[in-house]
């Protein structure tokens, strides 16, 4: 999680800056903004202030009895800095190398490559003054954000809309070296697979995803290179996240089985069936007047314990045990040694407001290093959890 030095400039997406500072917020980053002088036309510093708990920087002056040297503690004390939405003006004066208000000084007192996301007017996003100061700004090492097109503010139509808050927050993250994943290859199941029965039916389990989601987006943000394969999950998918659609036990093992030699981390959150019917009908089962129905079915692989098998080579292997009751935990425990995972995470079925499809879970982590009880949090918050236990397993094998 990074110190983030948001820099909004005066454009009228510096309203969308507002969204950008929440997200930001949301994924861990502690975020200081700075606002020229025109932005402060757009939105009011206030809103900055209260949203992000600190003093929003306005000018290169404060009381002028006392020495200021603000640029330089905002441009030391920033991991990030990122400028949204940058207008044609302020890429100018960063292009140039001016320092002629609090912005632009940060910005030359920032020793790393600065991100910058446009928003502008077409025509002005055209012109080849612009296109010669984002050229200058990406030969220096700046990440350019790029703008979307649609209709903007003027009732043109083009490039030049800033991109979607998501997306400039994803480029945060992508652009952070400094995760604790950082060049880590994580891969990750989520959803509940559907075994079919016949052309229209399956046999499937409640399992939305969100717990896979969840770790997918905090992986993402440690600097991790992140595989989904989603089994059934009907949510919205992450910039920068590659997913992989698997519907049925088998599909799931197969492209696991696949994942399994390019990765450094394998997280099994999937609820994969443990059976499927051993026929699938042609068309559809039609009732007859049969008053009973008997479907047969067998045993999946289970891939957990499969993968478990292959040579480990650095890996860390993650599973997830849902276990009901009193001697859950105890199953969980004894689930990690039969299916020789590094790490199971336990979380009781049967408590309320956890585990499928609910926003909380409450986990167990069980390793080699030892148990941890999470106490109820939010899946996102249990992600981070599960990661930090990950990270902590990478740095033993690492270590061998
Ligand atoms: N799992 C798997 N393949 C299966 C079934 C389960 O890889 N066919 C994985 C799940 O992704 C999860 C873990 O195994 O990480 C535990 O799943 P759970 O349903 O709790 O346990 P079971 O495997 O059904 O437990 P048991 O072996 O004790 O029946």
């Amino acid at each position: 999680m990074a110190e983030v030095l948001l820099g909004v400039s005066g454009g009228i997406a510096a309203y969308k800056a507002i969204d950008v500072l929440r997200l930001l917020q949301k994924d861990g980053h502690r975020v200081r903004v700075v606002m020229t002088r025109s932005a402060q036309r757009f939105v009011g510093p206030a809103t900055f202030a209260a949203l992000s708990g600190r003093d929003v920087g306005l000018s290169l002056f404060g009381d002028e009895t006392a020495p200021d040297y603000r640029h330089l503690e905002y441009a030391r004390e920033a991991e990030v800095m990122l400028i949204a939405p940058a207008t044609a003006n302020t890429i100018a004066r960063l292009a140039h190398g001016m320092g002629d208000d609090l912005l632009s000084s940060v910005a030359l007192a920032y020793p790393g490559p600065v991100m910058v996301a446009p928003a502008m007017n077409t025509r002005m996003w055209e012109h080849p003054a612009t296109r010669a100061n984002l050229a200058t700004l990406e030969a220096r090492g700046a990440t350019i954000v790029p703008p979307g097109h649609g209709v903007l503010a003027d009732g043109d139509v083009g490039a030049g809309r800033l991109a979607s808050p998501a997306d400039i927050v994803a480029a945060v993250a992508a652009h952070r070296p400094g995760g604790d994943l950082f060049g880590r290859r994580v891969v990750i199941t989520a959803g509940g697979t559907r075994e079919p029965l016949d052309a229209v039916r399956y046999l499937g389990n409640r399992s939305s995803g969100r717990m896979g989601w969840a770790l997918a987006h905090d992986a993402r943000n440690r600097g991790a290179t992140v595989t989904v394969l989603a089994a059934n999950v009907d949510l919205p998918r992450d910039e920068g996240v590659t997913y992989h659609d698997a519907a049925t036990a088998e599909e799931l093992g197969r492209v696991a089985r696949a994942a399994w030699n390019d990765a450094d981390v394998m997280i099994m959150c999937a609820a994969v069936a443990d059976y499927r019917p051993r026929a699938v009908a042609d068309g559809k089962i039609d009732k007859s007047g049969a008053p009973e129905l008997t479907i047969a079915l067998e045993r999946t692989e289970d891939i957990l314990a499969r993968l478990g098998e292959l040579p480990r080579g650095g890996r860390v292997l993650v599973g997830f045990a849902a276990e009901a009751g009193e001697d859950g935990l105890r199953r969980a425990r004894d689930k990690r040694l039969r299916k020789n995972a590094d790490l199971i995470v336990h979380n009781d079925i049967s408590r309320a407001g956890t585990g499928f499809g609910s926003e909380e879970n409450a986990v167990t982590l069980i390793s080699s290093r030892g148990e941890t009880e999470s106490g109820l949090r939010s899946k996102r918050e249990c992600a981070r959890l599960i990661l930090d236990e990950v990270r902590g397993l990478l740095g033993e094998t690492a270590a061998e």
